[in-house]
C-alpha cells in the first residue's frame, strides 16, 4: 500500500512496477548476450509465452462484505513460517545481470530484506556458503543440478547443509542443454561460463579430481565440469538422492500427476511444479494448465509452483489452484540487473503489494480462502 499511496502522491519509485515496463527497461539495459541469456527460452518460445498467457484463462470471482481489512499472507513450508507465499527461483549466472559480477550475494541481501526466500542455484556465480551468508534471518534453499560424480553431489548436499540452507531442490529437467536458438546466436556460453563454477571450484571433491587446480589449468576444469554436470537421473536414483540429506528434498520440474505421485512413494517431502519457465523444452503445456492435478496428486504434500509469474494476479491465481509456495523467475533478475539489492527487493515488494491488495479488494482475506472456488475458467 506504502509504495501505491506514495505514488498517488506523486512519489514514484525508480522502477517500474509493472513487469512489461520492467522487460523492456531491463533489455534496454543489457548487452545482447545477457538479455538472450535471462529472457530466453527454448526452440519458438512458444511454451514461455504460454506460462505467461495461461494465468489470462482464469479469473478470480470477487466476493463483497467481507471486510477485509486484515490480510495474513504467513505460510507454513517444511517447519518454516515464511511471511509470504512467495520465494524466487533458482537462477543461475546470476553475476551477469550485477555490475561487480556478484548478483547472487546482492539477491540473497534482497532476501534478508524481505523476508522473500531465495533458492540458490548449483550455478550460482557467487560461492553458495557465501551466498548463505547474506541471508539474515530469511530461510535460504539450495537448487542441485546433480553431477554424475555422485561424492561431488554428496560434497555440495553436505556444504549446504553446513551452510545453513532450510532444503535441497532437485532440478530434474536440465540434465542436457534445452533447445535454445538465443544461446547459439549470442555464442553466450563462454560468458556464462565464467560466472558459473564457483561452486565447482570451491568445492573438495571437485578440486581432487583435477591433475591441477582451476587456477593453474582452467581449460581442464572447465572440461572435467562439463563432463561431469548432466546426471540423467531415472527413478532407481531417487533412493540415493533420498539418502543425501535429512533437510527437505523437494524435486523440480514434475508436471505429471503419475511422476508427483511416485516421488511421494519416493519419500521426498514437497513437489515443485515447474516448466523451468519455458527455457528446456518448447511445445509444452504451460505449468499452470498441470498445477490443479499436481496438487491433487501430491494429495496434501507441499507444491511449489513456478513458470510465468509476472504479477500480483498471477500469485493469487497460482495459490488459488493450489500451490503451497510461488516462484519468480525473470522478474528478480531484471530488477537484479536494473538497481542491484534493492532493484530485486523492490520487484519483490511491487508484486507482493499487488497480491495483498487484490486480495483485500476481492475479499480473500487469507491463504485459506484462496481455493479453487474463487476462480473462473475462461473459454
Ligand atoms: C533459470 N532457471 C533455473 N532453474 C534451476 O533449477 N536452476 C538454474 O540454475 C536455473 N537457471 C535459470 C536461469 C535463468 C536466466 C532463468 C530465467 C531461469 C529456471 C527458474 O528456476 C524458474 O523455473 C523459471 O525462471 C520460472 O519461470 P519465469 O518466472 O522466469 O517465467
Amino acid at each position: 500500500l506504502e509504495i501505491y499511496l506514495n505514488g498517488l502522491s506523486g512519489v514514484l519509485p525508480d522502477l517500474p512496477v509493472e513487469f512489461d515496463e520492467l522487460e523492456e527497461r531491463a533489455k534496454a539495459a543489457m548487452s545482447p548476450t545477457v538479455w538472450s541469456y535471462v529472457h530466453g527460452g527454448a526452440g519458438s518460445e512458444r511454451t514461455q509465452r504460454a506460462n505467461v498467457t495461461a494465468f489470462d484463462r482464469w479469473g478470480l470471482v470477487p466476493r463483497m462484505f467481507v471486510g477485509a481489512t486484515e490480510r495474513d499472507l504467513a505460510v507454513d513450508l517444511f517447519g518454516l513460517t515464511l511471511p509470504s507465499p512467495v520465494f524466487m527461483a533458482p537462477i543461475g549466472v546470476l553475476g551477469i545481470c550485477a555490475q561487480d559480477g556478484h548478483g547472487d550475494l546482492a539477491t540473497a541481501r534482497a532476501a534478508a530484506q524481505s523476508g522473500v526466500p531465495m533458492v540458490a542455484s548449483t550455478l550460482s556465480s557467487d560461492p553458495l556458503e557465501d551466498v548463505a551468508a547474506e541471508f539474515g534471518d530469511t530461510p535460504g534453499f539450495f537448487q542441485l543440478y546433480t553431477p554424475k560424480d555422485r561424492d561431488l553431489a554428496e560434497s555440495l548436499v553436505r556444504r549446504a547443509e553446513n551452510a545453513g540452507y532450510k532444503g535441497i531442490v532437485v532440478t530434474l529437467d536440465t540434465w542436457i542443454p534445452g533447445w535454445r536458438p538465443r544461446d547459439l546466436a549470442t555464442s553466450n556460453f563462454p560468458q556464462l561460463r565464467g560466472h558459473c563454477l564457483s561452486n565447482y571450484y570451491s568445492d573438495p571433491v571437485f578440486r581432487a579430481g583435477l591433475d591441477k587446480t582451476p587456477e593453474e589449468d582452467p581449460g581442464a576444469a572447465v572440461l572435467r565440469w562439463v563432463s561431469t554436470f548432466g546426471n540423467p537421473l531415472t527413478w532407481n536414483d531417487l533412493p540415493w538422492l533420498r539418502s543425501l540429506t535429512d533437510l527437505p528434498l523437494i524435486v523440480k520440474g514434475l508436471c505429471h500427476p503419475d511422476d508427483v505421485r511416485r516421488a511421494k512413494d519416493g519419500g521426498v517431502d514437497g513437489i515443485y511444479c515447474s516448466t523451468h519457465g519455458g527455457r528446456q523444452a518448447d511445445g509444452g503445456l504451460p505449468a499452470l494448465e498441470v498445477l490443479p492435478e499436481v496438487v491433487d496428486a501430491a494429495d496434501g504434500m507441499p507444491v511449489l509452483f513456478d513458470s510465468g509469474v509476472r504479477s500480483g494476479a498471477d500469485v493469487v491465481k497460482a495459490l488459488s489452484l493450489g500451490a503451497t509456495a510461488v516462484g519468480i523467475g525473470r522478474p528478480y533478475a531484471y530488477g537484479l540487473a536494473l538497481g542491484g539489492t534493492p532493484g530485486v527487493v523492490h520487484v519483490l515488494r511491487s508484486l507482493l503489494a499487488e497480491a495483498d491488495l487484490i486480495m483485500a479488494v476481492d475479499g480473500y482475506p487469507s491463504l485459506a480462502d484462496l481455493t479453487r472456488e474463487a476462480l473462473r475458467r475462461l473459454t
